[in-house]
């Protein structure tokens, strides 16, 4: 999957045919409006979308392998460049003025920008991609940086603090129109995924690379296998064909989840959880002085496994290893993490064999989280139990195609009872779905779903649904009677068919050149 964002002149090569007529509008009106508020025409549009992730739920910050894809719903930022010749400036608008209002800022010499994370503020997802860019740009010793003024006007389809990572989705559409601002017309997607990790924790979450990962890399048509460990890779997946195809429906439970700002009690606490389990483990098992891993707070469950079964001389690269690991270690973790009750600071300082005055600064003071107790032995069975999940919806999604119906039936009840299990153990043991979202869950199950769960950080916001075809009718008008007119009774009809969006896979990033081009 390497290699460099797709460079384009055509809506064909990035949206499906049924998206078509919609976007082209979309897009003239985009680039209309960019002439009418800067006076000038767009050079280019840079793109990037939103993403769902099928299964591998809180496994990305332990480094453990994800199934993610891109949905068609996306963020433009159509783009103009002129030198500075003066203080390099940024105007910045969006499409949704009412909703985000217009900026502007002035950048430091050398292109850097600062950020107050504390500001729950749009433009902060730009700022951060253009401060990963700018650390790129100056890694590749590119001339210009400092030098431009650049203009702005953003249009985006995913819906904030819908589960859908629309904050990836920005992020990495602004570094990827930096870049190119400054000429770089070859981004090349891992160096481009890796920066916009790092630069969405600068707004505030310690978030793992899928949402990135599946935003860049993801190809039409397929889903998305995304690994962190021993670097960040990604392949993709054919779905297997079956005799109904395979059908994901997304639907919002409309309960806001901005993950910025309940991360110190949700988000952020489950990566200091993990960490914390990680290095308890480890320290159980007698392993010390492991190295720092790419995870956000530098040692994950997956350097744990991985030093573990090193220590014991195991290779684990055989999947059928690697699985039962995973299984020796849901054992371990029973054996040695007893207490359902949590841990207290000073227990956990007690184990690792540290103050709980160091273990505050180096675990809890980047990104501060409230918390007596840290149930470091569920978030571990969690993390653990989702990558045997992944791994074996892997397997049926490579499995041989199905002779007939009965056999795809099979598979798609075990794909499907591999979501349900996610979902369990995401509301019970991780303790990051909310009563909306079972809900959501049950109704589509009722109604004929293969399985259901939620998607993304959870708390709120999305969910999908492996769905036979036939019955994605049946599911729909089960939400729409039983979850949406219940609990929003005022819903428009508009709002209403928002909500529930039944997805093909879509591509991932793209540059598309505006200069020189008439119509759409
Ligand atoms: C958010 C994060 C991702 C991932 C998911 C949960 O979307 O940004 O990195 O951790 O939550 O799977």
């Amino acid at each position: 999957m390497a290699g460099n964002v797709p460079v384009t002149q055509s809506l064909d090569d990035i949206y499906p045919q049924d998206a078509l007529d919609i976007q082209r509008k979309r897009w003239s009106k985009l680039l209309s409006s960019f002439k009418d508020a800067y006076g000038r025409p767009a050079e280019f549009v840079s793109r990037s979308p939103g993403r769902v992730n099928l299964i591998g739920e809180h496994i990305d910050y332990s480094l453990y392998e994800v199934i993610p894809m891109a949905v068609t719903a996306d963020v433009l930022l159509a783009v103009a460049v002129s030198p500075a010749n003066g203080t390099p400036t940024v105007r910045i608008a969006n499409v949704q003025s009412d909703k985000f209002a217009t900026r502007s800022f002035t950048l430091a010499q050398d292109g850097g920008v600062d950020i107050d994370a504390k500001s729950h503020e749009w433009t902060n997802y730009f700022k951060s991609g253009l401060r990963g860019a700018t650390e790129l740009l100056k890694k590749h010793a590119v001339k210009g940086i400092g030098q431009l003024n650049i203009d702005i006007l953003a249009d985006g389809t995913v819906p904030a603090g819908g589960g859908l990572s629309s904050s990836a989705a920005f992020v990495c559409a602004s570094a990827l129109a930096v870049m190119r601002a400054h000429g770089q017309e070859t981004v090349d997607k891992k160096e481009l995924v890796e920066l916009a990790v790092v630069s969405e924790r600068a707004v505030g979450v310690n978030s793992g690379g899928m949402d990135q990962a599946a935003s860049v890399f993801s190809q039409r048509g397929s889903a998305l296998y995304v690994g962190f460990q021993p670097e960040l890779s990604a392949r993709t997946i054919e779905f297997p064909q079956t005799h109904t195809p395979l059908t994901f429906v997304i639907a919002q439970s409309f309960v806001a989840a901005d993950k910025h700002v309940t991360a110190p009690v949700c988000y952020n606490l489950r990566v200091v959880e993990c960490t914390l389990a990680a290095r308890v483990l480890a320290s159980i098992c007698g392993l010390k002085d492991l190295p720092d891993d790419s995870s956000p707070l530098g040692f994950s469950l997956r350097s744990f496994h991985d030093s573990y079964f090193k220590k014991k001389g195991a290779v684990g690269d055989d999947v059928k290893d690697f699985r039962s690991q995973l299984d020796q270690l849901v054992h371990i973790v029973d054996n040695y993490l007893p207490q359902e009750e949590g841990y207290t600071r000073q227990q956990i300082s007690d184990l690792i064999g540290t103050s709980v005055d160091e273990l505050e600064k180096r675990y809890m003071t980047k990104f501060p989280v409230r918390a007596d107790t840290f149930k470091l032995r569920q978030r571990a069975m969690h993390v653990f139990g989702e990558a045997v999940r992944v791994l074996k919806f892997m397997d049926l999604l490579q499995s041989p195609t199905p002779s007939n119906e009965q056999e795809s039936e099979e598979l798609l009840k075990g794909l499907g009872g591999l979501l349900n299990d996610t979902q369990e153990s995401c509301r019970d043991v991780y303790e990051c779905s909310c009563p909306e979202l079972d809900e959501l869950c049950k109704l589509a199950r009722s109604a004929g779903a293969y399985g259901s769960r939620l998607t993304g950080a959870g708390w709120g916001g999305c969910s999908v649904h492996l769905v036979p075809q036939a019955k994605v009718e049946a599911v729909k008008k089960a939400w729409e009677e039983k979850y949406y007119k219940k609990h929003f009774p005022d819903m428009d009809a508009e709002k209403l068919q928002d909500a529930i969006v039944v997805s093909k896979p879509g591509s991932g990033s793209t540059l598309f050149q505006v200069a020189g081009r008439e119509s759409l």
